[in-house]
């Protein structure tokens, strides 16, 4: 169990105006696409709990090694309607099955791990073949403000419970092993320069052998379909 100098209610206020202004907007689009066994790694208060949607989540697992946000991460849980389970482990000492989850969810805490290799690692384990991470995380930016991040990041880290400015997140979940889409870069409303540079989107745990069809119909491009009844074209 760790424990950061913030508690639950600082990190809500904090991020009371990015949600507002956007970022609860965003969490909504991503997380309409978690179906089946979901895992959060680094669920912190839960602010994503309210966006999943139960028609397409049979279980949600979270991580939250901070007693105190957990604590609040556990509240709000009571208002899923899917069966859930919170344990109080960083990523780094959880015992998950292998393949044991079709979605891996991951939001704003990549910046915060120790060895952000060692977790892409476990997510593509904990994965199901063709299973997803959807993920939101700030990332570091480019040209001067890349450079003011790579200078502040260290004592930032310092002060901020491990979170780093300047990581290069899509780099290390491709050499994971997983094939990124869906990515958009956008800029954290809100959020002062320094953190506004993110991604958010889909990497998938490569399947194995043929791909399942919904991965087929995903990646195909667009066509008409003629059949009555299977999204027949507009
Ligand atoms: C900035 S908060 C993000 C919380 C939440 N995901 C959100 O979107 O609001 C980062 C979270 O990652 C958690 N965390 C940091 N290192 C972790 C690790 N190694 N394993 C699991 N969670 C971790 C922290 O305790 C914290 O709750």
């Amino acid at each position: 169990m760790t424990r950061h100098w913030w508690g639950p209610a600082f990190y809500d206020w904090v991020l009371a105006a990015t949600e507002a202004r956007g970022l609860a907007d965003r969490r909504r689009r991503l997380l309409a696409a978690a179906r089946g066994r979901v895992l959060e790694i680094g669920a912190g208060t839960g602010l994503n709990l309210r966006h999943y949607r139960p028609e397409r989540v049979t279980s949600l697992t979270a991580l939250e090694p901070d007693a105190a946000l957990g604590g609040r991460l556990a509240w709000r849980a009571q208002t899923l309607s899917v069966p859930w389970e919170i344990l109080g482990v960083a990523v780094e000492e959880a015992d998950l099955p292998e393949g044991g989850f079709d979605t891996v969810v991951a939001t704003l805490m990549l910046c915060s791990v120790g060895d952000p290799a060692a977790v892409a690692a476990s997510i593509v384990r904990w994965l199901a073949p063709g299973g997803r991470l959807l993920f939101i995380e700030h990332v570091a930016a480019r040209g001067l403000r890349g450079r003011l991040q790579r200078a502040v990041s260290p004592l930032w880290s310092r002060i901020a419970a491990g979170c780093h400015l300047d990581r290069d997140t899509l780099t290390t979940l491709r050499q994971a092993g997983l094939s990124v889409s869906d990515c958009d870069r956008f800029a954290l409303p809100a959020a002062g320069p320094l953190f506004a540079s993110c991604v958010q989107g889909v990497a998938w745990r490569p399947p194995i052998g043929e791909p399942d069809v919904e991965d087929r119909v995903w990646r195909a491009p667009r066509t008409h379909s003629t059949s009555a009844g299977v999204g027949g074209g507009q």
